[in-house]
């Protein structure tokens, strides 16, 4: 299910998301769930025991990826969340549980987190529905596109029924397998701030214009980008990446007159985060002027850090030690729904290891054993739930 044969890539409301919702509603409404697609493009099952009090617990993922994604990035959350209310039906748990496959979290094609952004009621309609795609395309003619009403987002918003949000995600980093370890809680989600930023030269032949005269905006962009390197690699717990380039002209024998750029940089501490943003705009700024260049730069992310909810993840980390297993507690580098969810409900992550470390590439992989080992730390803390809200 994907836009592009022969690799995966599922941005936000592109076609192959229906097939998505197609299978998932199959899967929801086989096991009784009662399901919904909010106008944010998020698919929602809820289900719950007739012997269910209480607040409703929400479970999930996203199920937008990456261009030319690995096959576990958010799905597998969505996946397992399944599992786990099939499992709690066996077990006639008293519980009630919403599970929501969110439509964006990667931002691929706009933003990140506008699925949990809308259940959260953190959707600010008046600046992003404006937004547009590679090809023009505004977000709200995305969404209308795909039959959903932008103005109904409002309606996305969960109400103050919700026990919590619990996420299963793939580490994406090396330590969970460097430590030998199948799973850990997360503790809290390093922010982010993302901008696009563009170089502005001058177009011209590559075979006449002498090289003193020329005004390279890829060459001005290229030193930007090793400063940008160099930075994050002499600053503790930065990183910082330029991860997409679009050239104006883009021809062999034409001098870039137009680098277009997608910069972030993330960090567990939302100061050394923006002082990091704000010390390489200034370097972009100077290596413009120097190279009689343009420089233009736009915000389009300022994500802070956010905490896990400590109860919530103090249960959870118990619950893993029950089961015979290490408690380890780790902050992701990666940004999470659940780090938008933690704005409106206490929410906990559970991550497990990933193979070589390995993510946002076709290689991703998980373990068998780990996905099981997750389901049933899933499980056990659910069932421990269910018997706190008895
Ligand atoms: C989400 O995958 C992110 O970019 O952190
Ligand atoms: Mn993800
Ligand atoms: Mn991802």
């Amino acid at each position: 299910m994907t836009e592009e044969p022969g690799r995966t890539t599922r941005r936000f409301l592109t076609p192959p998301v229906r097939d998505v919702h197609q299978l998932l509603r199959g899967r929801m409404e086989s096991l009784g769930m009662t399901v919904t697609l909010d106008a944010a493009g998020n698919l929602r099952g809820r289900w719950q025991a007739t012997s269910a009090h209480g607040k409703r617990l929400l479970v999930g993922s996203h199920i937008d990826t990456v261009p030319d994604a690995g096959a576990f990035d958010g799905v597998l959350g969505v996946t397992l969340a399944l599992e786990l209310v099939e499992i709690a039906q066996q077990h006639k748990l008293p519980l009630a549980i919403e599970l929501i496959a969110f439509s964006d979290e990667e931002g691929a094609r706009y933003i990140p987190f506008l699925g949990s952004r809308a259940v959260a009621g953190r959707f600010n309609s008046g600046s992003l529905l404006a937004l547009r795609d590679r090809e023009g395309v505004t977000m709200e003619n995305a969404i209308r596109a795909f039959g959903l009403h932008p103005n109904r987002i409002p309606e996305a918003v969960i109400d103050e029924d919700v026990l919590g949000f619990f996420e299963v995600h793939i580490e994406q980093g090396p330590i969970l397998e460097t430590e030998g370890l199948s799973v850990a809680a997360v503790t809290s989600i390093a922010g982010q701030s993302r901008f696009a930023v563009k170089f502005i030269g001058h177009a011209n032949h590559a075979g006449t214009t002498p090289m003193h005269l020329r005004r390279d905006a890829l060459a001005g962009a290229a030193e930007w980008m090793i400063a940008v390197e160099t930075y994050a690699r002499q600053t503790e717990g930065l990183v910082a990446t330029v991860g997409r380039l679009g050239l104006e002209p883009n021809a062999g024998n034409v001098i870039p007159g137009v680098a277009n750029l997608g910069f972030e940089v993330r960090h567990v501490n939302d100061s050394a985060r923006k002082h990091a943003a704000e010390a390489l705009l200034v370097s972009a700024q100077i290596i413009a002027d120097k190279r009689n260049l343009v420089l233009q730069f736009e915000r389009r992310m300022d994500q802070p850090a956010v905490p896990m909810d400590e109860q919530l993840t103090a249960f959870l980390a118990e619950t893993i030690e029950s089961l015979g297993l290490p408690p380890r507690l780790m902050p992701s580098g990666a940004g999470h729904d659940a780090m938008v969810m933690a704005g409106r409900v206490p929410a906990a992550m559970l991550f497990l290891r990933s193979p070589g470390g390995i993510s946002h590439h076709p290689d991703e992989s998980v373990r068998e054993e780990d996905v099981e080992t997750a389901l049933q730390v899933g499980v056990r803390f659910i069932e421990r739930l269910a018997a706190q809200v008895r």
